[in-house]
């Protein structure tokens, strides 16, 4: 007799109280899985979708990579557009990430750090002279926001301006039924969406301006030898500025939330923090706050990604039939990699925020933030450098406190933030 099990299913038929439950309930993967093992599926507004956690059914599915492509849901497919990278497989999708990798190559990032550390000494200024609370984390979307905007794409002023408020009507309908009803959210973005490309096209016609980093696609482009239109590159840089900057603000937002509320691990990193100098040189500033010489961030930042994930979960669509976790999963179904329930699943105290377990050895292999394999996220070590440079330029100078009642718990979608904004003023 096989070993291998049939897919446990919920029995939803729409979908429709499935979809409700995923986003009203942090806990929605982890109540199924205690009740059906670490794969199960279930259908989402009429999707079947395959939720995996824990080491065995993740390594298993990246154990296939020709047995999987990517995938999104529909609504990100039409709003990200069918030539970005996020949407193609196979050789279209690799070519495009060689062009895009060229934007996050360690020379790009040692030439985008001092634009980073003048946008964090100015986030200091503003703070320190405030005379009212100010709300953190619509401050660290701001600065992640012109980190991809200015230090990467050259846009400055009101032209960013402009940018930042199409992205923000076009980012609440990311994960909405992708119905353009008038007046919808979803309507509202695919306008947005319009302008945004109009404008990015614009940028990439442009002359090449010192600014941002845009003259080192022009060496990818020739390497892998495709023509690529207009619209095609346009699609792309708006798939950066929507994967940079959720994604970076939630985990800075998330990260000053925990130090804040927890005034024990903020003595301890302040302990590290207290020997590291500021501001570092372009040359040294990828690698002077690195694991090696500041441990402790290193912990941290791993600590929040674990605790609450800025993504959610990622994506994979079966191309053939497969065996996650000695379950079988047939041909052509979309399995979810639960990043929220499988970085919470095993034992010990895994629902605690602790960064020291990180120094400890726990947790280091199955943690998968980026994702992984032939799709992992391409501005990781940008996002990470962005993080290390905030936190030591940051609160290497100021000492910050929270306003006394707000509602600190997080606002999950699209990534996790703090719902009153984290109003913070500096310590008297
Ligand atoms: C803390 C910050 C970030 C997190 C947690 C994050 C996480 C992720 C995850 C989970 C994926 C899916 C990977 C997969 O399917 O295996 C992804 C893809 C991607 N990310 Fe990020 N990301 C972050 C920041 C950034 C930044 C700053 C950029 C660039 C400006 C970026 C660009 C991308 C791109 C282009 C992809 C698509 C890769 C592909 O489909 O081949 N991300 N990211």
């Amino acid at each position: 007799m096989s070993k291998f099990r049939p897919l446990p299913n919920t029995g939803a038929l729409t979908g429709i109280l499935e979809a409700l439950s995923f986003f009203r309930d942090p806990d929605f993967a982890k109540k199924r899985f205690d009740r059906l093992g670490n794969v199960f599926e279930t259908s989402m507004l009429g999707q079947s979708m395959v939720f995996i956690q824990g080491d065995k059914a993740i390594a298993d599915l990246l154990s296939e990579p020709k047995a999987v492509e990517g995938w999104w849901p529909a609504s990100v497919q039409q709003l990200l557009g069918s030539h970005s990278l996020a949407n193609r497989n196979g050789a279209p999708h690799k070519a495009r990430r060689r062009v895009i990798a060229q934007l996050f190559s360690s020379s790009a990032l040692q030439r985008y750090s001092p634009g980073i550390i003048k946008l964090i000494n100015e986030l200091g200024e503003e703070l320190k002279t405030a005379t009212d609370p100010l709300p953190l984390a619509e401050k660290m979307r701001r600065f992640a926001f012109s980190v991809i905007a200015t230090t990467v794409l050259g846009v400055d002023g009101k032209d960013r301006d402009t940018l930042f408020s199409d992205f923000e009507i076009w980012t609440k309908a990311l994960f909405s039924v992708p119905i353009p009803l008038p007046g919808s959210p979803f309507n509202r973005a695919l306008k947005a969406r319009k302008r945004l490309l109009k404008k990015l096209k614009k940028i990439l016609n442009a002359p090449i301006n010192s600014k941002g980093g845009l003259d080192l696609l022009a060496g990818g482009l020739d390497e892998v030898d495709i023509p690529f239109s207009d619209d095609d590159l346009g699609e792309q840089l708006l798939l950066l500025l929507f994967a940079g900057y959720e994604t970076t603000a939630s985990a800075l937002s998330c990260l000053m939330r925990e130090l804040l509320l927890n005034p024990q691990i903020e003595s301890w990193l302040r302990e590290e923090i207290n020997s590291l100098h500021w501001p570092p040189t372009p040359d040294q500033a990828a690698i002077v706050y690195d694991p090696t010489n500041a441990p402790r961030l290193d912990a941290l930042v791993k600590e929040v990604m674990r605790f609450t994930p800025p993504v959610g979960g990622f994506f994979r669509r079966t191309k053939q039939s497969l065996i996650l976790d000695d379950i079988i999963v047939p041909q052509n179904r979309v399995v979810q990699v639960a990043l929220i329930a499988s970085n919470r699943h095993g034992v010990g105290d895994l629902n605690v925020f602790r960064p020291q377990r990180h120094l400890e050895g726990e947790c280091s292999s199955s943690l998968m933030p980026f994702g992984a394999g032939e799709r992992v996220c391409l501005g990781k070590s940008l996002a990470e450098l962005e993080i290390r440079l905030m936190v030591i330029g940051l609160l290497g100078k100021l000492q910050l406190e929270v306003i006394p009642d707000q509602d600190f718990s997080l606002r999950q979608i699209p990534s996790p933030t703090p719902r009153d904004g984290l109003l913070v003023k500096i310590k008297a």
